[in-house]
């Protein structure tokens, strides 16, 4: 067998161990409203589900963004120098990436870093496949806690890459100390270009995330699946329905599972109860005006150098500089 011609994953954070998972969804379901991280969702049937979102008629931000990425790409990426790095943040999917590196010939090394192992490797390869020249090092691991760029990358200019949103996964005070975080990771004259959501009518909100095929109900069930599959618990899923809203007051779609029924639910040792009604909070999505990112980002010690939208002023790419 030949010697592998690149890295091996780094040996991180292996998806959340068993501990942890346990741990947080005890703790959030105890909370007077129930609610589990939104980062559970990504196991490898959730990444899986989670692409075929992205395809869906209603979930235009995928799309859009590409669409952004694609008309502008060349003309911003003038500004990245010679041989740089791109960390991708949370990189379930690589062709977001694909676009953004046809908009940069020179590009030395892709660092996706992303806690969904398996999912990762698979799209390192594939991409390791298309762009022989380039140097994949996968981080598996959580960008929101402590994270350090692999040896790799010292001394290349730096490109951070955060697109799909996922921002607005984030409290807005988490997203600023987000930012401040990947500020001090990437270093001085780094740049970071970021994919945000915007606020629209409610009606193009809700279709986004209550689709008509029904791959976000199931996508949000799957979070209870994996539970039992990982946890031992005895969720059942018919008796929890998907709920969607856009909640204007706090500028953010709010993803909930609706218990169907009175019911007892047993994870590991713990009981827990639901009266018909209650929800689990599962996910909240902000959405931001370009005033409101760009007020974030500064506080966080960024400047803006470009707001890239598209038509519709959907979605907006955030060109930022440390
Ligand atoms: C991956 C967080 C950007 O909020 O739009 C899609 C996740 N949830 N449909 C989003 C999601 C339901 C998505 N992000």
């Amino acid at each position: 067998m030949n010697a592998p011609a690149y890295p091996a994953p780094r040996p991180a954070v292996p998806g959340p161990d068993r501990g942890t998972f346990l741990r947080d969804v005890v703790e959030g379901l105890g909370y007077p409203q129930k609610t589990i991280p939104a980062k559970y969702f990504y196991d490898l049937e959730g990444s899986r589900l989670f692409d075929e979102i992205t395809r869906l008629p209603e979930y235009y931000p995928t799309r859009t963004e590409l669409s952004i990425l694609r008309r502008y790409g060349t003309e911003v990426m003038a500004e990245v120098p010679a041989g740089s790095a791109v960390v991708e943040f949370g990189a379930g999917s690589t062709e977001k990436i694909r676009v953004l590196l046809e908009a940069l010939p020179d590009v030395a090394a892709y660092v996706p870093v992303d806690v969904s192992g398996d999912f990762l490797e698979a799209q390192a390869d594939a991409l390791r496949a298309d762009r022989p020249g380039l140097r994949v090092v996968p981080v598996v691991g959580d960008f929101t806690r402590e994270m350090t760029l692999p040896p790799e990358v010292a001394g290349l200019p730096l490109l951070g890459f955060f697109p799909g949103s996922t921002i607005g996964n984030f409290e807005p005070a988490t997203a600023r100390s987000l930012l401040t975080r990947f500020r001090d990771l990437l270093g001085p004259g780094a740049l970071l270009v970021l994919g945000v959501d915007l606020v629209k009518d409610d009606a193009v909100l809700n279709a986004a995330y209550d689709d008509a095929a029904g791959v976000t109900a199931r996508f949000n069930l799957n979070l209870l699946a994996r539970i039992n599959r990982e946890l031992g618990a005895d969720f059942l899923l018919e008796r929890f329905r998907h709920k969607a809203f856009f909640n204007r007051s706090r500028s953010r779609i709010e993803m909930h599972l609706e218990s169907l029924s009175a019911q007892t639910v047993r994870i590991g040792d713990h009981v827990v109860q639901f009266a018909p009604g209650e929800t689990i909070h599962t996910e909240n999505s902000y959405k931001y005006t370009p005033a409101r990112f760009e007020a974030l980002a500064s506080e966080a010690g960024w400047t803006v150098r470009r707001v890239l939208t598209d038509d519709g002023r959907r979605f907006a790419m955030f060109v930022l500089r440390a």
